[in-house]
């Protein structure tokens, strides 16, 4: 068995590892923190049936773990991934703290400087379908973010086969959990409902950063425009993406090269030809849904692809990522 700990157990994507590792047949949960509800168990503290105690985050037992989850904001996750692998477990963090490679560059993006630089150069991005030969062999993982798992995924293969020269604008969409539970004006039901709102359009939303850094491994050339969207659901990511093409690509060779690259992933499906991808395909799902559509007379292609933010696009990939370094099939649990 995997010993796994939750620190953040309290939060939706906390919540949403609980509810994986309830059908995962190699883990045991061995402690799950919150300081808010300490002494309490985890279904007072949020609607659910799972009788685990909470515990505060600077008491969990490190000794007792081969790995920690940690499903805390940026800013907070590097002290305990620094103490976690300090007691010599292995760390999955899902915020942001160690997706980018530069301390530099998480002081511009995140306003923060870092603590924990000194780990930076072994964190692995935990996307599996760019780096899975190193994902198991680390013990420090970068969970993405849950827009650059669906862009990155949607765009690589184009960037790989060098098929556009131009920026891409890149139009997302993102349920309401994407912003966590913390209550605040944006995300209040009122402003929310029945409404949908551009925020941080252009080249300003921090998740660019991540989605420039792995695209740009890809192809040194890659640059996007990102233009993130509240949409009034509870879950679920739609990225779509308009990509202008260099000569010689159709839908026939656009659809061969998707199907190629991502023959052998578990978890990208791509749709056949005049099917789009929508929330429903993926959400309560580790899926990345992608469709292809070739707009002929602009030589244009449009490519969509949704994931649930709190699965593909956070707890789910985390425990795809864990099967990857403990060794095990990586779709366990998860299928
Ligand atoms: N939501 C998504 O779709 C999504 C997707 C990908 C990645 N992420 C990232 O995953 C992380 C967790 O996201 P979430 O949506 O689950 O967040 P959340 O719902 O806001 O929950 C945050 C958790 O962290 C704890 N916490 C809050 N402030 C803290 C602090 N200053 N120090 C230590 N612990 C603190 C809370 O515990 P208490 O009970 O003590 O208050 C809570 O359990 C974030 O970094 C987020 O950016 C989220």
């Amino acid at each position: 068995m995997i010993r796994v700990g939750i620190y953040g157990a309290t939060g939706y994507t906390g919540i949403e590892l609980a509810k994986i590792f309830a059908r995962h047949p190699e883990v045991e949960i061995k402690f799950a923190t919150s300081d808010s509800y300490v002494g309490k168990k985890l279904s007072e503290a949020f609607p659910c049936h799972f009788d685990i105690p909470l515990v505060a985050h600077d008491a969990a037992p490190l000794d007792r773990i081969d790995v920690a989850f940690l499903a805390l904001p940026h800013g907070a996750s590097a002290d305990y991934g620094k103490r976690v692998l300090d007691a010599g477990a292995s760390v999955i963090d899902l915020s942001a703290d160690f997706r980018l490679h530069d301390a530099a560059a998480y002081k511009k993006w995140y306003g923060l400087d870092h603590h924990a630089p000194e780990l930076l150069p072994q964190a692995v991005y935990g996307l599996p379908e760019l780096h899975r030969d190193q994902i198991k062999k680390t013990k420090l993982l970068a969970n993405p973010g849950c827009y650059p798992t669906s862009v990155i995924l949607g765009l690589a293969p184009i960037w790989r086969a060098n098929a556009t020269n131009d920026t891409i604008i890149v139009d997302s969409k993102s349920g309401v959990s994407g912003a966590g539970r913390k209550a605040t004006d944006i995300v209040h039901f009122v402003q929310v409902n029945e409404n949908l709102s551009p925020y941080n359009i252009g080249r300003v939303h921090r998740h660019l950063s991540e989605m420039e850094q792995e695209l740009k491994l890809v192809n040194p050339k890659a640059s996007l425009i990102f233009s993130p969207h509240l949409l009034p659901v509870t879950r679920g990511i739609l990225s779509t993406m308009y990509v202008r093409l260099t000569d010689g690509w159709d839908e026939n060779r656009l659809r061969q090269l998707y199907a190629e690259t991502y023959c052998n992933e578990p978890f990208v499906r791509i749709l056949p030809s005049g099917q789009f991808a929508t929330l429903t395909h993926s959400n309560y799902t580790n899926y990345c849904t992608i469709s292809i559509h070739h707009v002929a007379d602009v030589n244009q292609v449009i490519i969509c692809a949704s994931i649930d933010n709190l699965i593909k696009g956070a707890s789910g990939q985390a425990v795809q990522n864990m099967n990857l370094m403990f060794g095990i099939s990586e779709t366990t649990g998860l299928l």
